[in-house]
């Protein structure tokens, strides 16, 4: 199928993304912005939902969505289990990039940055906190790995709602959360005429270098930075 022709005409210059219009100079609080906008449109129907692309120690890519479950000046946390073939390349290269794409604003931010573990109480927290249904998903479910049929796991499923029926479900130690501690985070706003603005943070090293050519002092140890579309 050819889908040379296949393009959309994004909203007009009124949308314009200036530094000066950049609601924060620390890219944190400019994600909280851009996420509320998202979680308060209606078209966009999970504004939480990422792409996190991981990587082998050989440095071959893979990619596939899950949703942000918070976020701080710490960092992008989501779930997810370990033992998983993105929970398997965090292991062994611990970096990873997110891309959240909100369509109906013409937002896309990209965010690059160290991966580690939550700690376990915080991984415990957050899985008794969902529906039991969803705890037991996560124990049937060892995510990744090759099974028979989908049988296999309704059988493994009801075994688990009996066997938990009156008492918590114990969190598997193959189950819990990351934080992705951002260096770089870019924000994309798309416009008519394809001038699209791409406003780029980088946290500096030490916090105290200078400044390159067009580079911008931001807050938090952070520099910014607009690149060509
Ligand atoms: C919208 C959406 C949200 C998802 N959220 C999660 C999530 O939070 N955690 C998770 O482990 N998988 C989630 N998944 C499933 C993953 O995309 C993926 O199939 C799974 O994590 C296995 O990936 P892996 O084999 O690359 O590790 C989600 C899928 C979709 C489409």
């Amino acid at each position: 199928m050819d889908l040379s022709d296949m393009r959309k005409k994004y909203k007009g210059d009124e949308e314009c993304f200036e530094e000066d219009q950049l609601v924060s100079l620390d890219p944190i609080k400019q994600f909280g912005e851009w996420f509320e906008e998202a979680t308060k449109c209606p078209e966009v129907g999970e504004a939480n939902a990422m792409c996190i692309a991981t990587c082998t120690k050989d440095g071959l890519p893979s990619a596939r969505m899950v949703l942000l479950k918070g976020f701080s000046n710490e960092g992008f946390r989501f779930f997810t289990n370990y033992e998983s073939r993105k929970g398997r390349e965090l292991e062994s290269n611990p970096f990873a990039c997110l891309v959240f794409y909100w369509e109906p604003l013409n937002k896309q931010v990209r965010i690059e940055g160290r991966v580690e573990r939550i700690p376990y109480q915080s991984s415990c927290d957050y899985f008794h906190s969902r529906p039991k249904s969803s705890q037991i998903g996560a124990v049937v479910s060892r995510q990744s790995t090759i099974i028979p049929d989908r049988q296999y796991l309704r059988q493994k499923n009801s075994e688990l709602e009996e066997r938990y029926k009156e008492t918590e479900v114990p969190m598997p130690d193959y189950w819990g959360g990351y934080i992705v501690k951002p260096t770089m985070m870019e924000f994309w706003q798309g416009q008519t005429n394809r001038l699209h603005d791409r406003i780029v943070f980088m946290k500096s090293k030490d916090g105290g270098e200078s400044l390159g050519e067009m580079q911008r002092q931001a807050e938090g140890g952070w520099v910014y930075y607009r690149l060509s579309p």
